[in-house]
């Protein structure tokens, strides 16, 4: 059974936003998408440990400010690689206003 933390609230992303979330020793990231989705992905990028929560994000595409690779945030599968791996993602809980991952 998926054990949920409470993250953030809806009001700390802005559209087409991303943060970094920090828990339990890992770095994530949460990305609210045009559409009002959220999704989160690993907060660093897999090439050289850079935050992604510092880079741009187009539609549901986030762009790394390391080396400009870009990928899907829904999937974590690459768009324009740059000798990364896939980034693992997750859906969040969305309850109420609070944005919680698993
Ligand atoms: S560090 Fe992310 S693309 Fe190179």
């Amino acid at each position: 059974m998926t054990q949920w933390v409470r993250t953030c609230t809806r009001d700390d992303i802005d559209a087409e936003g991303l943060i970094r979330i920090d828990h339990d020793g890992r770095i994530f990231a949460i990305h609210r998408s045009p559409d009002d989705g959220f999704c989160r992905t690993d907060g660093l990028c897999t090439q050289e440990a850079v935050n992604l929560a510092d880079g741009l994000v187009t539609d549901h595409v986030i762009e790394c400010p390391g080396h400009d690779g870009q990928f899907d945030c829904r999937t974590g599968e690459f768009k324009r690689a740059q000798d990364c791996g896939r980034h693992q993602t997750c859906p969040v809980l969305v309850e109420g206003e609070d944005i919680l991952i698993g």
